[in-house]
């Protein structure tokens, strides 16, 4: 039998103006009321993926990315698919949230997160059909406009990652880290170098601006594919503003012309310093703001195609 004791879940985001919902396994409570057992393999092993979408309006944006993102990080990790990774059931479950949080106007985050369960602790996988622990919540959103309009600058830090960081696991210490270091210093993102090459950042894909091109990671083991990563070189493409997939070295980093972040929370983040050197003319370059121009475009379109809910 699990442990009778449990967990409750908290935000640092201001919190809204109603009494925030959350969803734990079939059920709706106030998130401050949303406990799992201290046996829940998310706890004890960090043995569990997430899921973050960007919410505009009520309307959830680029709900089948994410969700296809979450099936594959299940199926690597070998957890059984719960209902909510049907389109359908999210759909529900994130209306609910947000309309009960008093979240239907504005912007805000949906948060997802399944882990492998609960049972007694061992490091194999539990017996087959032990449920996925199920949890959802929403938090009020605000676009970091005053950061983008100066532009923002970051750190580079090891990249000390395991190799399958294309999966969302929720075993994010490295980038607690990275992003502490970072914080310590003032900056907004750890920029991670892994054998001289740039990675990523610790909650963000990192572009740069070279020669007129754009550059970043290719999508391997190495980097999380992010959504706002591909969102943002589709539009590039259509732009007409070539972009090579293809990593750059640390030592590339000083003779970068512009430098972004592209993450659900960050959209398109203007990076004008890197361990307190500017980058390009220190302040945000013109084909990032294209592309966020692009981006925020896309946002707002994507998320009024469709009624608001009631
Ligand atoms: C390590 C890492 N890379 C990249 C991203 C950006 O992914 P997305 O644009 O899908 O939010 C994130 C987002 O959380 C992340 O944690």
């Amino acid at each position: 039998m699990p442990s009778a004791a449990t967990i409750t879940f908290h935000s640092n985001s201001p919190p809204a103006a109603s009494a925030v919902l959350a969803y734990l396994n079939g059920q709706y409570l106030p998130r401050s009321a949303a406990t799992i057992p201290v046996e829940d393999r998310g706890f004890i092993f960090g043995d569990g993926v997430y899921e973050v979408w960007r919410v505009v309006n009520g309307r959830l944006f680029e709900t089948d990315r994410h969700l296809s993102r979450l099936a594959f990080g299940l199926g690597e990790l070998r957890i059984a698919a719960p209902d909510i990774v049907r389109r359908q059931v999210l759909d529900e479950v994130a209306e609910r949230l947000l309309a009960e949080s008093g979240l239907t106007v504005g912007e805000a985050t949906l948060y997802v997160e399944i882990t492998r369960g609960v049972a007694p602790r061992t490091h194999q996988f539990p017996p087959a059909g032990t449920a996925p622990t199920v949890f959802a919540t929403v938090n009020r959103f605000v676009p970091p406009n005053d950061v983008r309009a100066r532009g923002a600058s970051a750190i580079t830090a090891p990249d000390v990652r395991w190799l399958r960081c294309d999966i969302k696991t929720i075993q994010l210490l490295p980038n607690v880290m990275a992003k502490q270091a970072a914080a310590e210093r003032g900056a907004i993102e750890a920029i991670m170098i892994r054998d001289g090459m740039v990675t990523e950042g610790s909650h963000a894909n990192v572009v740069g601006v070279l020669n007129g091109e754009i550059r970043t990671h290719p999508l391997d083991n190495l980097i999380l594919p992010g959504i706002t990563r591909a969102i943002v070189l589709e539009i590039a493409q259509t732009l007409s503003i070539p972009v090579r997939e293809e990593a750059f070295a640390e030592g590339d980093i000083a003779r970068l012309d512009e430098c972004f972040l592209a993450g659900t929370t960050s959209d398109v983040m203007p990076i004008v310093r890197v361990n307190d050197r500017p980058i390009g003319s220190g302040t945000p370059g013109p084909i990032t703001m294209r592309l966020f121009n692009g981006f925020r475009a896309h946002l707002d379109a994507s998320c009024s195609a469709v009624p608001a809910p009631a």
